[in-house]
């Protein structure tokens, strides 16, 4: 049964889905938004504003630098000379009674000359503990602090965001603003991070440092897993630039090397009650390529006994029913799209298409070219593909979907806005997509799910139980 309650004044809708099936009325929602312009910040705006101090670092930010979230990388860049390399951390504040050191790196864009990047593992950290941190030299050191997560525990709590084509806009900044109220403890990045690739020439590399300094004021504090969009490529021959993600890589760190993935755009991670698997559409994913083989290993690490919930983040979406980026993902889809059904994922975060857009539980495996039905049907084993490329970047929304909606679809709408995901416990997870509504948090689609691993266990032992009362045969 599905139960679907909207109550128009306040925008709010609850959907509670406790099955599947195209049952209810899917929703285009008619919002329509006042918008700000798409266009970028300009560069002497505050929230680009370079730290004082010779030297200072900037562009702060932390990733999870583990397996199982007990160590951090952290990233920073000094802009004038290379510096120290050093983290000192500690438990309370002003008191950094340990110490790490990273390594710095460099690199040119056509004639932009980066800062020097620096990355630096802090590891063997307590698990459930607040540490703070300071980077830099002298008068020009910066303090900054994040919490670990939990132990990793089936029922351990805890909140993801989900964010994604965030950009440099006005649109983006109320993004950030907006997430940074919604108590999320981790940003899931689904790609497209700075549009800085919109420019050209040496404006490439700035575009990339004042998006560093505008995400800092979350990104310094609490980890942001980073998966590759198209944005990200950089394919640039005209300005001589042809190494695809580099700008990207120089820049971004992930811990690939926990599971020995050989790249930094396809990883895996566990955090608190969930297993993460990132992975590269921009990268070769066919069969027998390095991205295939390593996740064909890294789904028989998922252990849904230790983190029930199992998420998928990419940056094209498989499941889109937006005329922009319509089909991309169909390739992806037809390599990997068993495997999700047979790992009973429970989500797969996307973004790509500038809208947001949430799919029923849904496959199309049994289609081939020489028979089965084309078109996807309702399958209690399937994932929710979630679309989340909404964070506001200059190139502006995706307006115009196919209609009438397809039944695969559950709830659509351009508006700019971002996403949270609250796993309780094994069994139930709350999830919002909040709508940025110029200037309010609005929570607009509203859905608890229940986990594809436990919520189909108990039914079976449910089930199991109930017929040995009655006295009935199983095969469960
Ligand atoms: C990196 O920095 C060093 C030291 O300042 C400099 O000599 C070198 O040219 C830089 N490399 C690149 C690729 O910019
Ligand atoms: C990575 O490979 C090493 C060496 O083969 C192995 O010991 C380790 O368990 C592997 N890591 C994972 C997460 O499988
Ligand atoms: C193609 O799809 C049909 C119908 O689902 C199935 O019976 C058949 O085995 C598939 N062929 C291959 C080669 O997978
Ligand atoms: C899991 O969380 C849901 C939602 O908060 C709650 O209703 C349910 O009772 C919890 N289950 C257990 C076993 O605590
Ligand atoms: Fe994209």
């Amino acid at each position: 049964m599905l139960v679907s309650a909207g109550v128009r004044g306040s925008c709010f809708l609850l959907i509670i889905i406790t099955c599947v099936g195209f049952v209810s009325a899917r929703i285009t929602s008619s919002f329509v938004r006042s918008e700000w312009p798409s266009v970028d910040i300009p560069l002497d705006h505050q929230v680009f504003a370079i730290p004082k101090g010779h030297n200072a670092p900037q562009q702060v930010r932390i990733t999870q630098g583990d397996y199982d979230g007990k160590a951090v990388i952290i990233s920073w860049v000094t802009p004038d000379e290379p510096g120290s390399n050093k983290v000192q951390y500690g438990k309370s504040e002003n008191k950094y009674d340990s110490s790490a050191e990273g390594m710095v790196t460099n690199y040119t864009f056509y004639n932009y000359k980066s800062g020097y990047i620096h990355h630096c593992l802090v590891d063997d950290l307590e698990y459930d503990t607040k540490y703070y941190y300071k980077i830099g030299d002298g008068h020009s050191s910066r303090e900054f602090w994040f919490q670990t997560p939990p132990k990793i525990d089936p029922d351990v709590s805890y909140t993801f965001g989900i964010i994604g084509d965030l950009g440099q806009t006005y649109n983006s900044l109320s993004t950030l603003e907006h997430y940074m109220q919604s108590g999320g403890q981790t940003v899931l990045f689904v790609g497209d991070l700075s549009y800085a690739d919109r420019y050209e020439y040496n404006d490439v590399g700035i575009r990339w440092d004042s998006w560093g300094r505008f995400v800092e004021q979350s990104a310094a504090y609490q980890p942001w897993l980073w998966s590759a969009g198209n944005h990200e490529i950089e394919y640039m021959p005209k300005m001589g630039e042809v190494i695809p993600f580099k700008s990207y890589l120089y820049r971004i760190a992930t811990p690939h090397m926990a599971t020995n993935s050989t790249s930094k755009l396809w990883y895996a991670v566990r955090r608190a009650s969930a297993h993460i698997i990132v992975l590269s559409n921009y990268s070769p994913y066919v069969k027998y390529t390095p991205q295939w083989r390593w996740l064909r290993e890294e789904l028989t690490r998922v252990n849904r006994e230790k983190t029930p919930w199992l998420i998928v983040l990419m940056h094209v979406p498989i499941y889109n029913s937006n005329s922009a980026h319509f089909m991309e993902g169909e390739s992806m889809r037809s390599v990997y799209e068993s495997w999700f059904v047979h790992a009973r994922v429970d989500f797969i975060f996307a973004g790509h298409v500038h809208a947001y857009e949430r799919s029923y539980r849904i496959s199309n495996i049994h289609y081939n070219v020489t028979s089965g039905d084309p078109y996807p049907v309702p399958d209690k084993s399937a994932p929710v593909y979630i679309t989340v490329g909404d964070g506001g970047n200059q190139e502006g929304l995706a307006g115009r979907y196919m209609d009438p909606q397809p039944e695969y679809s559950a709830y659509r709408e351009a508006s700019y806005g971002h996403s949270t995901l609250e796993l309780k416990n094994r069994t139930h997870a709350f999830y919002h997509w909040n709508r940025n509504d110029d200037g309010k948090k609005v929570p607009t689609d509203l859905v608890m799910f229940h986990n594809q691993y436990w919520a189909s266990n108990m039914q079976r032992r449910r089930l199991k139980r109930n017929h040995r009362k009655a006295g009935i045969a199983t095969d469960h």
